[in-house]
């Protein structure tokens, strides 16, 4: 990555409860995020992909600090903020922005539109009720709302509706970084693709860096710049989306990629085929070593004692897996010309 990143997480951890007391171990901790690094680039789209459960929402809140870090560092525009003052981080916050999976709990139900999107205008600075009338109505029109909504309350809209408010109040606090966990999966599929389209329009628009949150490869390779894909706490591939897509090399995103729908029927012929069996175990108790190896059809012995780190194996593009004999095979087949229909 050329230049200085917006965000630099640095070995990230979160757990969440657990028994209070140090002698009662009769409720283990949840271990949600295990040592997480990555950085985001001014202008970046960073998608972030993984079964329910793996910790992408843990990520993107504890990178916001809605949820408080178990240990690790955060550093936004070269400030730590798992350091700074609570002052400091009050004006950090409008340049970090969140939308929400659920534009129906997101929303304030007892604000007007002009409100829930006035109160992001007031954090970017002092104006008059005019100038912050007429910013909050460039604020709908960006997302093809109108000053006619300015009155209405959220229950008065549809779910794609609300998700274009809740985009709307995010870009009018102007922030260079905005998480978007799963800004669609709550809508019909019908509107999905507007959103999408909408979110992307924006996103080079302002040129605001964003963390994607999605189980949805295939909303993550539209939009993306360069992809995360996280197992039970921990990422174990990291690429560009093009070589991700590609070139896939750990054994869990060929797994991935494997289950996702096929548009292409000659991809599907042409691609390894790994198959996703059972449920990930828990994260309250997981496996030694690799995390993924109780569902890997290449697991080693190895594999249980010792926890894969991530290694970049060509550039820009990294894996957390032993096996690279794998890997290698994996790239080969996906070089190799795809099988022709019969009879063509
Ligand atoms: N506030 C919380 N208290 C206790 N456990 C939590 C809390 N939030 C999340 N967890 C647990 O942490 C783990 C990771 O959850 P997280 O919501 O980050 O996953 P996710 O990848 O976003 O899943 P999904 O795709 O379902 O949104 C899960 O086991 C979850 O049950
Ligand atoms: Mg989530």
């Amino acid at each position: 990555m050329s230049g200085n990143p917006i965000l630099s997480v640095r070995n990230l951890t979160k757990y969440y409860g657990g028994s209070r007391s140090f002698f009662d171990k009769t409720i283990p901790p949840v271990r949600a995020v295990a040592g997480v690094n990555f950085d985001i680039a001014p202008g970046e789209v960073l998608g972030l992909v993984g079964e329910s459960g793996s910790g992408k929402s843990t990520v993107g809140r504890t990178v916001l600090r809605l949820h408080e870090p178990s240990s690790g560092r955060i550093v936004f525009d070269g400030a730590e903020i798992t350091r700074i003052s609570a002052s400091r981080m009050r004006a950090l916050r409008r340049e970090m922005q969140i939308i929400f999976q659920d534009p129906f709990g997101s929303l304030n139900p007892r604000s007007r539109v002009e409100q829930i999107i006035g109160e992001a205008v007031d954090l970017t600075g002092p104006r008059s009720r005019e100038e912050r009338r007429q910013r909050v109505v460039k604020m709908l029109e960006q997302v093809s709302l109108t000053q006619e909504h300015l009155r209405r309350f959220p229950h008065e809209f549809s779910g794609g509706q609300r998700q274009r408010l809740s985009i709307a109040r995010a870009l009018a606090a102007q922030p260079r970084f905005i998480v978007a966990d799963e800004p669609v999966a709550a809508l019909d599929v019908s509107i999905q693709a507007q959103i999408m389209n909408l979110i992307a329009h924006l996103q080079r628009e302002t040129n605001v860096a964003m963390l994607f949150i999605s189980h949805d490869l295939g909303l993550v390779k539209f939009i993306a710049d360069r992809v995360m894909v996280m197992y039970l706490g921990r990422i174990v591939e990291m690429a560009s989306v093009e070589s991700l897509y590609r070139r896939p090399r750990h054994p869990y995103t060929r797994a991935l990629l494997a289950s996702a729908p096929v548009v292409d029927p000659r991809t599907a012929r042409a691609r390894p085929r790994v198959l996703l069996q059972g449920e990930p175990p828990s994260p309250a108790d997981p496996p030694s070593g690799c995390a993924f190896r109780t569902r890997c059809p290449f697991v080693l012995e190895a594999c249980a004692s010792r926890v894969p780190t991530l290694r970049e194996v060509s550039s820009g593009h990294s894996h957390a897996c032993i096996r690279d004999d794998i890997a290698a095979a994996a790239a080969v087949a996906a070089t190799a010309s795809p099988v022709q229909p019969e009879g063509i």
